[in-house]
């Protein structure tokens, strides 16, 4: 065949075009950014996560990451490119960057360094989180913040050093 075919999205009247899963909940029409200052974002972010979701289908409706997704800051931000552990059949190899506890804090604060919230909603999500929890020192924003810690493991590293356990 020579001639390209029109796609039915080109051909009036036809279907639409089986490109994008609409029920997809991704960041291509999401409300409420538009003061992202990033034109044309949403592809950009399809093509950065895209690898991950490969694999890590689950998080693309997981707040944290879709927060940050609708701004430019998609998972490669966080964890790096991890070329390696994408590419692993055998799941051995760890993505670049792991977060152990005591380091999700300074990580998130390089970015949002203040916390401007009403002390009323911070307590109120506190207590529907971790109701148990009564030490402040112990708390980290990933405690009040998304859906990010996976449920169930089936390989497990080192978060410090990468070392397979
Ligand atoms: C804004 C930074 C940020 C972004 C963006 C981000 N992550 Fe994370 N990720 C973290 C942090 C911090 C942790 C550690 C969370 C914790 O232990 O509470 C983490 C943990 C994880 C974990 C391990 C969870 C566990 O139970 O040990 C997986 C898997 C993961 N991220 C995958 C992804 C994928 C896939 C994406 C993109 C869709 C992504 N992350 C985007 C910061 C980020
Ligand atoms: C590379 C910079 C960067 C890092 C690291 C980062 N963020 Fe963000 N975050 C952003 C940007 C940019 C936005 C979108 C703009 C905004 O709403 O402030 C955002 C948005 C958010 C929002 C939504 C704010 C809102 O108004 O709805 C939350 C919550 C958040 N980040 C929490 C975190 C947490 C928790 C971490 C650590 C796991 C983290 N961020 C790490 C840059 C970052
Ligand atoms: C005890 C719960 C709790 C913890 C821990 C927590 N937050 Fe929040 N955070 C909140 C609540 C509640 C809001 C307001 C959400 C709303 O208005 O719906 C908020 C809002 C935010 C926002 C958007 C508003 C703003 O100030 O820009 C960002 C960004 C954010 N948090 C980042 C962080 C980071 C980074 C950490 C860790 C250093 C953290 N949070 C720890 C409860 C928490
Ligand atoms: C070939 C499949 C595959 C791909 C592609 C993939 N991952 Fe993973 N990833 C895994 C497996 C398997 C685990 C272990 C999770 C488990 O125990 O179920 C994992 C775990 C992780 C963790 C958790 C590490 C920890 O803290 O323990 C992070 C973070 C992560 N992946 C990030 C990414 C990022 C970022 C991308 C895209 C650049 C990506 N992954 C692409 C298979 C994959």
């Amino acid at each position: 065949m020579s001639e390209p075919e029109l796609s039915q999205a080109e051909k009036p009247g036809g279907p639409p075009a089986l490109v994008i899963d609409q029920d997809a909940p991704l960041l291509l029409d999401e409300p409420g950014r538009a003061e992202n200052p990033l034109p044309g974002v949403a592809t950009k972010v399809l093509a950065e996560n895209g690898p991950c979701f490969v694999c890590h289908a689950n998080y693309q409706a997981e707040p944290l990451a879709k927060q940050h997704a609708g701004s430019d800051v998609g998972c490669v931000a966080c964890h790096g490119p991890s070329y390696a552990h994408r590419n692993d059949e055998n799941n051995t190899t760890p993505p670049d960057v792991m977060y152990p506890r005591n380091g999700i804090d300074p990580a998130c604060r390089k970015c949002h360094a203040s916390h401007d919230v009403p002390a009323g909603k911070i307590v109120t999500l506190w207590l529907q989180r971790f109701p148990d929890k009564t030490d402040a020192q112990s708390i980290v924003c990933t405690d009040c913040h998304g859906d990010h810690r996976l449920k169930v493991r089936t390989v497990r590293w080192d978060k410090k050093t990468g070392k397979l356990l």
